[in-house]
């Protein structure tokens, strides 16, 4: 979604806005602009399209502008064109405002200002703050206004009235030509960091866009405010109370959101993911005394043994995630568990009884359904754990305790190594609750030993690239696909299919694949691919029989099986195999070849991967 950028130092602005904008692509994003200080007026240049669109309408950096602010667009209210594309500027022409979120009362404040003869240009939300901030900053001139102002610079007291008038969420940053030294940003329900560096500071939507820069920064937290000089910052909450805050480490590195030797950040975070997953493993697994230790949720650890009934919640592959660890939280830890979407649960009335713990799935940390169920749970009594992978990200600030993924940044709009590490953390967490609560110190070790080889045996399956891609290649030109699967590997169908809907374009169910009987084989024609999760398992047989069906109707079938499995071969068409694991610790490897599949098939119909259209990265908007 909306990615937000401003600098403020010693450099000239404008080519580090507009690296650091690339940086914020992977959000997701349709139209694309900056805002420059320095030389007098405020200059904006924007448009529609991508960055390389914007490059093409800059002027010459100007060595005046040492202060600037960015935007990449997701539109909302209005479609995406220049006229609707960020920094937009308010009637008076002093102010101009970027902006991630949505104002809800937007169209009340909009016909107001109307009356009050502001002019408005574009469709969005976005306008109204500019105006309202606008209109208190012209109506501060008064003597009345200027003395409520309590001593505070007229354009920091315009923000905070007109932020005080707004229902809905905003991450902010936003100039006045007439401080030519100053940006002042605010959020509410959307993200912002304020990066600290060498007499420069780099305030943006997320931290990809600062690590170049600077690794210290700080996070604001809603209702929160920053003003920056070449004095410093000083923060505040927008009804004009001091705060402090502490200066955080970033914990990634540049290289780490570099592409390095891929083409695509997706497939190099297919292939990271041994990678990601040893990391996330590592230093939890205890093999010497067959214990699982997940320090950041020690004291609650006796809470979890005990409870009655867990919920989990989550968005699109998070929540595919969730699906597995309710399997895995039943059969292992013996625990009742249920997985919502974030979406669903939050306006469903729902039900938290004594003993009930919600655990919260998210990569970004910053979902915005995720965290408004996150926060509903909790104003229903439920104590609330996080999975997150982003450190200091919303959610792992909302919920009471957590447990971080730590596989490293994703930036591949498709979500590849967050599920394998999601799945990862659900299993050690489902495993020492299962030891607590009922499995024997033996079969508990042998578990630990066999969750500690994944990351190995996903390298093994990477190996298979190639042969994925012939597969996808020799299918490439149908249009409907299905993906089926039983027990643990159905939640991996139904994240198959999302993959290969979101990069591919092409249409995809997921589904149980006892479920198909029941209407989707009507869709099966001559040469449709149906990918089936066929391996060792209590339910092969089952499976098998599915497969029969589905050649007897035509369907080409794309098989995942187990490595060994010498039956398997004439009944499918095109094989892939895995490695030899129980069927709780098949989901990270079974999901390995399917993301394979729609990585390859997005590439051979010649998509952008990495940027799949109408979609971002982080959904902070509902
Ligand atoms: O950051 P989150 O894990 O909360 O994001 C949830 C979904 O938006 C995300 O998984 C989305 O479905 C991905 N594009 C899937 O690849």
């Amino acid at each position: 979604m909306c990615g937000i950028i401003a600098y403020l130092g010693k450099k000239v602005a404008q080519p580090i806005l507009i690296e650091a904008l690339k940086r914020l692509e992977y959000r997701g994003y349709d139209s694309a602009g900056v805002a420059l200080l320095g030389s007098g007026a405020i200059r904006i240049k924007k448009t529609s399209g991508r960055i390389s669109a914007l490059e093409k309408i800059l002027d010459e950096p100007d060595a005046a502008e040492t202060l600037g602010i960015g935007h990449t667009r997701w539109a909302t209210h209005g479609k995406p064109s220049t006229i609707n594309a960020h920094p937009h500027l308010d009637y008076t022409g002093k102010i101009a405002v970027v902006h991630n979120g949505i104002i809800e009362n937007y169209g009340t404040l909009k016909t107001w200002l109307q009356n009050e003869g502001a002019a408005f240009a574009s469709e969005t939300d976005t306008e109204v703050i500019a105006n309202l901030i606008g209109y208190f900053y012209a109506k501060g001139d008064s003597e009345e206004e200027q003395k409520k102002s309590d001593g505070q610079n007229k354009f920091e007291w315009s923000v905070q009235r007109a932020l005080q008038e707004m229902h809905g969420t905003f991450g902010l940053a936003i100039v006045c030509s007439d401080f030519p030294d100053t940006i002042i940003g605010a959020k509410r329900g959307s993200p912002l960091i304020l990066g600290v560096g060498d007499n420069e500071y780099i305030l943006a939507s997320d931290a990809a866009a600062i690590v170049e820069h600077t690794t210290q920064a700080i996070y604001l937290a809603d209702n929160e405010m920053v003003t920056i000089n070449p004095e410093g910052f000083h923060t505040k909450t927008i009804d004009n109370i001091t705060i402090s805050k502490e200066l955080k480490q970033i914990e990634f590195s540049l290289e780490q959101i570099e592409l390095g030797d891929f083409p695509h950040h997706m497939l190099k975070e297919i292939f990271e993911q041994p990678k990601a997953l040893s990391t996330c493993m590592g230093g939890r697994i205890d093999s010497r005394n067959n214990r699982i230790k997940l320090g950041g949720i020690d004291s609650y650890l006796r809470e979890l043994t005990r409870t009655k009934r867990l919920i989990l919640i989550a968005c699109g592959t998070a929540f595919h995630a969730g699906l597995v660890g309710e399997f895995l939280f039943e059969q292992l830890a013996r625990i009742p568990a249920e997985t919502e979407y974030a979406s669903e649960f939050r306006y469903r009335n729902p039900i938290i009884e004594d003993g009930t713990v919600v655990i919260s799935i998210s990569q970004s940390g910053e979902t915005i359904d995720t965290l408004a169920a996150v926060e509903e749970a909790k104003e229903r009594g439920a104590t609330v754990l996080g999975i997150v992978n982003v450190v200091g990200s919303s959610i792992a600030r909302t919920t009471d305790t957590g447990i971080y993924l730590h596989a490293g940044p994703e930036i591949g709009v498709a979500s590849t190594k967050a599920f394998t590490a999601q799945v990862a953390v659900l299993t050690m967490l489902a495993i020492e609750l299962g030891r607590r609560r009922h499995i024997r110190s033996d079969q508990a070790s042998k578990y630990i030993d066999e969750l500690s080889q994944i990351p190995d045996k996903i390298s093994q399956i990477l190996n298979q690239s190639d042969h994925i891609k012939q597969i996808a290649s020799a299918n490439i030109d149908q249009d409907n696909w299905l993906f089926l699967g039983r027990g643990f590997n159905y939640p991996v169908a139904l994240e198959g299919a999302l993959k290969l809907k979101e990069i591919s374009y092409i249409h995809a169910e997921g589904l149980p694949a006892a479920e198909m009987k029941h209407g989707p084989i009507a869709l099966i024609v001559d040469g449709m691919p149906v990918v089936f999760i066929a391996t060792a398992g209590p339910q092969y047989n089952k499976i098998m029989g599915n497969i029969a069906e589905v050649r007897a109707r035509g369907g080409k079938t794309i098989v995942v099986a187990t490595e060994g499995d010498e039956n398997i071969k004439q009944h499918a068409d095109h094989l892939i195999t895995i490695p030899d694991v129980p069927e709780f610790l098949q989901p990270m490897l079974t999901v390995v070849p399917l993301q394979l599949l729609a990585y390859h098939a997005a590439v051979l119909r010649d998509h952008d991967v990495d940027k799949p259209r109408n979609l971002a990265k982080s959904v902070t908007v509902e």
